[in-house]
């Protein structure tokens, strides 16, 4: 067997996670990600017949039987990831019975993965519905999307459109635009259920007064997503209550979508 800490998905996920944390995105333990793997990802450095401890997941995953997924842990600093990243990361398989974890490496001072998990799998779910190359869901604390929950209007297309208006290249990155859930209890069941079924139409979902989602293919890929919509909110922030001189106009996104050939969400734009 190869040694783990050489394999490149947890060489990415340590590199991601320390990036989200020196972004100020994951203060303590705040945020969570789950990466999918493939089974011919892992048989290089571990043992798949041996399972360390099997995990009840609190949910139903059926159509994650058998899947692979590299998830931090529960509580854990995404800071101290990369020193001991067999304690706060976890690599298991969803059973046969699709509500069991089949822990195969990591969690090695006896805890588990995020408490966040059933907004983790379902999003999985849903996204993998629309989507067969996606492969990561990713949740964090970042301020200015944070922030801007508390002084915008919580509408989707209202909070799309004011982040498209922010940056040219939004529209180009998240043409799908952002959904946005209201206040709810985090580490539910139902919280997670609500995320999944704004996954449905778009790769971010806010959680007001909380944090964000965002799904994509890689790790890369999600992180550029919620970096985008940060550095959008973050401009919105700077310019709130100032009067405002001039926009990107409507006509001008149709000219983002034509030039870069992406499709804008249905009904969003004039
Ligand atoms: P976990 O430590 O359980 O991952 O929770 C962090 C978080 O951000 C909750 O929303
Ligand atoms: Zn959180």
């Amino acid at each position: 067997m190869k040694d783990i800490m050489t394999a490149p998905f947890l060489v990415e996920m340590i590199r991601t996670v320390t990036n989200m944390y020196n972004h100020g995105w994951d203060e303590r333990n705040g945020g969570n990600i789950s990466l999918m793997l493939e089974e011919d990802e892992i048989t290089d450095y571990l043992d798949i017949h041996h399972v360390c401890r099997e995990i009840p997941i609190g949910f139903e995953a059926p159509d994650l039987a058998g899947r692979y997924f590299l998830v931090t842990g529960t509580g854990k600093y995404f800071k101290n990831v990369q020193y001991d990243p067999e304690k706060n990361l976890g690599l298991f398989r969803i059973a046969k019975d699709g509500c069991t974890a089949e822990l195969l490496w990591g969690y090695s001072d006896g805890g588990r993965f995020t408490s966040e998990l059933p907004a983790h799998l379902m999003s999985h779910m849903e996204r993998l519905a629309v989507d067969s190359k996606n492969c990561v869901v990713m949740h964090c604390h970042p301020a200015n999307l944070l922030a801007m929950t508390y002084v915008h209007d919580l509408d989707e297309k209202a909070f799309t459109r004011t982040l498209w208006q922010m940056c040219t290249e939004c529209i180009v990155v998240f043409p799908d635009g952002v959904n946005v859930l209201p206040w709810m209890l985090c580490g539910t069941n139902e919280i997670g259920r609500a995320t999944a079924e704004k996954m449905r139409t778009a790769r971010l979902v806010v959680w007001a007064q909380h944090g964000i989602y965002g799904a994509g293919k890689d790790l890369d890929e999600t992180f550029g997503l919620i970096e985008t919509a940060e550095k959008a909110a973050e401009i919105y922030m700077k310019i709130a209550g100032l009067p405002l001189k001039n926009t990107i106009t409507d006509a001008q996104l149709h000219e983002l979508e034509q030039h870069f050939d992406v499709v804008a969400r249905e009904g969003y734009l004039s």
